[in-house]
């Protein structure tokens, strides 16, 4: 699995001139996918990657195969739980910076050091990954997942489409990264719900969710197809799920009536995957207006949602009123999507609401940093 490889003429970082390289495949079992990756292994939907640890780490770098977004795909990179920093990556080899993303050469010794890679764009957002070059005395060592595993499940208000980091910033991913908990988010601007057309989305969430691909894959030559997602890959399963849908719905006129049975036939469909486990399901926050209450869509079918599951007997279903959670200040005023302020006040809101609900942060992740 694990095979040395001179690399020397292949770097630009000097860390790595006349220095053999540790060479870990794609197919290292060490290496923790996350999220949604097709058999290249590459990655579909904003915030898929993968985390590693490394005893000794004092180079890195990402060799990337073709099918890679061309020009480039923006990655966010984190050390030893540290904030994520963008990197952008292309086909071909890509040296990571470590000092300049704030891990001075050597700094952890022979210590661990847990590295987390994730795309950050809810398109252009492919990395081919083929194979993770170390320095040749550093060593793989197991992740060991958080036990809290959260699923999320949105559209562009979930994607963090118009944040200069894209999904790293938005409310869903902050919420994991608060509670130390796995995340995984899928969600596709522009979509619906339902399956119909919408803003260039050829399929609803309701079926894209259920696939690898997101949206993309229908814009892409090399790869104008989608597969069913085997949901046996997300390991551990998740433990809670969170769903804020329904803006494009209410664009494309979907009627009251349609909404609430695709959203309950959505549930059920979740529900062979996940037969017990909490779902929270958002009411809008609705379109700010620069005077005047926000704009509203759906108002009281959410509830009738949730009041169907439990009349089921599915009583682990749980309306999350969201109502009052983002004011005009916290939207960019052209789009009315949240700011990098707003998504952070939106997480906030939410840990508050998940805290009073019974679920507190972990107090440390299970690996060491
Ligand atoms: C992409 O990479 C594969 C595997 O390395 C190679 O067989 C193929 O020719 C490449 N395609 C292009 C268009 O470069
Ligand atoms: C990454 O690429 C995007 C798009 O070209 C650019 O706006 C951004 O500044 C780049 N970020 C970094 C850290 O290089
Ligand atoms: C992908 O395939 C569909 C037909 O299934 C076609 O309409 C579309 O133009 C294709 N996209 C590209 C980028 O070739
Ligand atoms: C939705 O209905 C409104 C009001 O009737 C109409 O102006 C708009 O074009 C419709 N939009 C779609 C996508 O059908
Ligand atoms: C949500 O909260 C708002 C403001 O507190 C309240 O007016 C509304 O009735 C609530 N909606 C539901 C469905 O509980």
């Amino acid at each position: 699995m694990l095979s040395l490889v001179w690399a020397f003429a292949l770097f630009s970082s000097t860390a790595f001139m006349s220095t053999r390289a540790l060479n870990i495949q794609n197919d290292d079992p060490l290496i923790y996918y996350h999220g949604r990756w097709d058999h290249s292994p590459g990655t579909w939907w904003a915030s898929s990657g993968f985390k590693i640890n490394v005893r000794n780490l004092r180079s890195l770098a990402l060799n990337l195969g073709n099918h890679t977004t061309q020009p480039l795909a923006s990655a966010g990179v984190s050390f030893a739980y540290g904030a994520f920093n963008t990197v952008n990556v292309s086909a071909g080899l890509n040296a990571i910076p470590l000092d300049e993303l704030g891990l001075e050469d050597g700094a952890h010794g022979e210590a661990t050091t847990v590295v987390r890679i994730n795309v950050e764009g809810w398109q252009n957002n492919r990395i081919n990954l083929e194979s993770i070059v170390l320095n040749e005395d550093a060593e793989l060592v197991p992740y060991i997942p958080s036990d809290l595993v959260f699923q999320f499940i949105g559209d562009s208000l979930s994607a963090g489409q118009y944040l200069p980091d894209g999904v790293d910033q938005a409310w869903p991913f902050l919420v994991g990264e608060t509670y130390k908990a796995e995340h995984r988010i899928n969600a596709q601007p522009g979509a619906a719900l339902t399956d119909i057309l919408s803003y260039g989305n050829v399929h609803g969430v309701s079926y894209e969710y259920f696939r690898t691909e997101d949206t993309g894959y229908y814009y892409t030559t090399d790869h104008n197809y989608t597969t069913p997602w085997d949901f046996a890959r997300d390991v551990p399963a998740a433990t809670h799920l969170v769903i804020h849908i329904g803006a494009n719905d209410a664009s494309q006129n979907i009627t009251n009536a349609e909404f609430v049975q695709v959203y309950t036939d959505f549930i059920v469909r979740l529900r062979t995957i996940y037969p017990v486990q909490p779902i929270f399901v958002f009411t809008p926050w609705g379109w700010p207006n620069p005077t005047g209450p926000n704009s509203y869509y759906y108002q009281g079918q959410y509830q009738i949602i949730v009041d169907n599951q439990h009349a089921k007997g599915d009583r682990n279903v749980f309306l999350v009123n969201t109502t009052g959670w983002v004011s005009y200040e916290d939207v960019f005023p052209d789009n009315q999507h949240p700011t990098v302020a707003g998504h952070q006040k939106i997480a906030q809101k939410f840990q508050a609401w998940l805290e009073n609900w019974g679920l507190k942060p972990r107090a440390s992740w299970p690996t060491p940093a």
